[in-house]
């Protein structure tokens, strides 16, 4: 289980993450979902432990693995990309085959574009096993394709290691076919909590409902 409370990020005088109480049960699917700059990130990587909280406590798996935005890989190839995390050939050769990235195996993994990279970067983390996966969005440069292999990765690699996911999106598509629940951040606060489901059919608040109109236009 995750528990956070009372948890602030505060650069000089300005708060960019507030949340009063947020517990995530085990095996749960969470989607982060928010404008740019509402602190997505930000949580995230205080749960990697990439970042210090201003105050609050957290209560949180040591054994996580965490996949930064920003997609980045090492001089080699593919299989070399994924195998440095300590993985197995065959191993490295499973994942790019369920990521649709076998063809370029061989390939230079520097010279990838955007999406391929992206996906690479979950092969790396795929490759290891953890209780928490943090994954900050894992679909921002992929297609529709990309996008229904990496939901179905993250899906399964659930169901084998029975993790807990969090993962921000600005993909409605992504909430709505792999999260168990969401959360809306505004402003570094929660505004809207639920299944995807439903703060996207039913939202609750005015906030939660002019958030969600935006993104039916964009679905
Ligand atoms: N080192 C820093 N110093 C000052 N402000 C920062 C710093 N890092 C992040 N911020 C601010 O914190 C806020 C939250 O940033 P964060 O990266 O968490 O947003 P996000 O929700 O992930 O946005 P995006 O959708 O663009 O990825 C932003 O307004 C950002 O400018
Ligand atoms: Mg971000």
């Amino acid at each position: 289980m995750i528990e956070i409370k009372s948890l602030k990020k505060t650069y000089r005088e300005r708060t960019v993450l507030d949340i009063d109480k947020l517990v995530i049960d085990d095996g749960t699917i969470l989607a982060v979902a928010g404008a740019n700059g509402s602190g997505k990130s930000t949580l995230l990587r205080i749960l990697a432990c990439q970042l210090k909280a201003t105050e609050g406590e957290i209560a949180s798996p040591e054994n996580s693995l965490y996949m930064p935005q920003q997609a980045y890989a090492f001089r080699g190839n593919l299989i070399d990309n994924i195998t440095l995390s300590g993985a197995d050939r065959e191993t490295a050769k499973q994942l790019l085959e369920k990521l649709e990235l076998s063809h370029l195996s061989e390939k230079k993994a520097t010279s990838l574009s955007g999406g391929e990279l992206q996906r690479l970067s979950l092969c790396r983390v795929l490759s290891r096993k953890a209780e928490l996966l943090l994954l900050d969005e894992p679909t921002s440069a992929c297609d529709v394709r990309g996008a229904e292999l990496v939901v179905n990765a993250i899906k399964e690699y659930r169901e084998e290691n029975g993790c807990t996911v969090v993962m921000s999106t600005h993909a409605p598509a992504l909430a709505l076919k792999a999260a168990d629940r969401m959360i809306i951040l505004g402003n570094g606060k929660i505004e809207a909590d639920g299944t995807p489901a439903d703060i996207f059919n039913k939202p609750e608040t005015d906030w939660a409902k002019s958030f969600t109109a935006g993104w039916k236009t964009d679905a």
